[in-house]
């Protein structure tokens, strides 16, 4: 597994005999100057939004649950972590990504009516709403 970050973005991967085959990059809207990515009256503030940058797994590897298994592992860090301390996470993805978004689904994303044009084509955004976590305080 690799496992890398810092409060302004967070990886995931897994390799397998030795190559990394899948990643998912996860990033803090705020100091990446990614505030457009999360303006908007259908979308939630940008300080209590993570943005779900790059998800990418190796075609002889998909289907197997990896693409969804990195992305819950970064909306864990994004919640539980409290140098994110995020409620949000928005991701864009070219509307017709099938595959993008039946794991933005299946993941309980939902589709905003918001399209944003990035330097190459007009993306969907797709925002979900964290659960909770009440977290224990030491004594
Ligand atoms: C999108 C992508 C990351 C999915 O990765 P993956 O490891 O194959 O996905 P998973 O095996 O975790 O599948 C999770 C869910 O996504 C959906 N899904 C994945 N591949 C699918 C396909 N070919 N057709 C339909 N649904 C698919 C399913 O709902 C699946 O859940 P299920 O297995 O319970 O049915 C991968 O296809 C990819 O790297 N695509 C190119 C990059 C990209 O488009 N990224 C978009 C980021 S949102």
């Amino acid at each position: 597994m690799l496992v890398d970050g810092s409060g302004l973005h967070a990886i995931r991967g897994v390799y397998r005999d030795g190559a990394l085959v899948a990643a998912a990059v996860i990033l803090d809207p705020v100091h990446y100057e990614r505030q457009s990515a999360v303006a908007g009256p259908n979308l939630p503030d940008a300080s209590s939004t993570a943005v779900l940058h790059a998800v990418l797994v190796d075609p002889n590897h998909r289907n197997q649950g990896l693409g969804r298994t990195l992305v819950e592992l970064l909306e864990r860090v994004v919640v539980e972590d409290e140098d994110w301390n995020k409620q949000h996470v928005v991701c864009r993805i070219h509307p017709k990504n099938r595959t993008g978004r039946a794991l933005l689904t299946l993941l309980g994303y939902k589709r905003t009516n918001r399209f944003a044009v990035s330097h190459w084509f007009h993306q969907a955004t797709y925002v979900r709403k964290l659960p909770i976590v009440r977290r224990q305080w030491a004594r």
